[in-house]
């Protein structure tokens, strides 16, 4: 498989957003979303999700990432930033027998996990994965590399490779131009790292990445609530 640009989310529903909500105290807000505890995930809105419930919504990303990669029973692949491990749970729904495993920061996350997916997601960061060489028929990072400063995310995106030698697929936020710059620095709380996609192509050949990846830009909707 060659790097190249891939949509696997492209079934992932669209979320309405009211920006300007986010607007106030956002330092403050932007230190706690930062700890990836319960505030982050289950506190306000202004703070991070706003209640990270399994839904089912990644049961169809789950089927094209399975198709993508071509996984079947017995292989393993790796969540990056798995979070409650939603979407570990829906890969083992789209394609029984596979070994699914993810990985995440948060301790709080990781407690409060679904049901399916308890012991196999692992408490650790993505700069260094505690796993073989060419252990994974792939491996996937969504809305998480990001996170991280810029030389981290080299490191993320060399384990990935090491794991899962173009086999990675990664999904990072970014924007094409000034007024999606706008909205999405009005709107984050834990980026650390972002840019256009070039930007990102470049620290993806920095890394030697060959995996696909994808963007996650938000895009200007007229029918957003801007008002609080
Ligand atoms: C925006 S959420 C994405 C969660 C999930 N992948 C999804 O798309 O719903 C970012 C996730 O990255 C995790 N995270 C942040 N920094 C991390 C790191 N250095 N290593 C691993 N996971 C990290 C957070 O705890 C959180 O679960």
């Amino acid at each position: 498989m060659t790097t190249k640009e891939v949509n696997l989310l492209a079934r992932y529903p669209r979320a309405r957003r009211n920006v300007k909500a986010r607007l106030g105290n956002k330092e403050e807000n932007r230190r706690i979303a930062l700890q990836f505890g319960r505030e982050y995930f289950d506190g306000t809105r202004e703070q991070g999700y706003g209640g990270y419930k399994y839904d089912g919504r990644w049961l169809p990303i789950a089927e094209d990432i399975v198709r993508h990669f071509g996984l079947k029973s017995g292989d393993r692949m790796l969540d990056v930033g798995c979070g409650k491990g939603f979407l570990v749970k829906d890969l083992m729904k789209a394609c029984p027998g596979l070994e699914a495993f993810g990985v995440d920061i948060s301790e709080y996350a990781l407690l409060h996990c679904e049901p399916e997916v308890v012991g196999r997601l692992h408490l650790g960061s993505a700069v260094r994965l505690p796993f073989p060489d060419n252990s994974f028929q792939a491996v996937i990072s969504i809305n998480t590399v990001h996170n991280l400063e810029r030389q981290e995310c080299v490191l993320a995106l060399r384990e990935i490779e090491r794991l899962a030698p173009g086999k990675g697929y990664i999904q990072v936020d970014a924007y094409r131009n000034e007024a999606e710059r706008q909205i999405f620095e009005d709107w984050m709380l834990t980026a650390r790292t972002y840019g256009k996609p070039e930007d990102w192509i470049a620290i993806l050949r920095e890394a030697g990445y060959t995996g696909n990846y994808f963007w996650t830009i938000l895009e200007i909707d007229p029918d957003w609530t801007i008002t609080a």
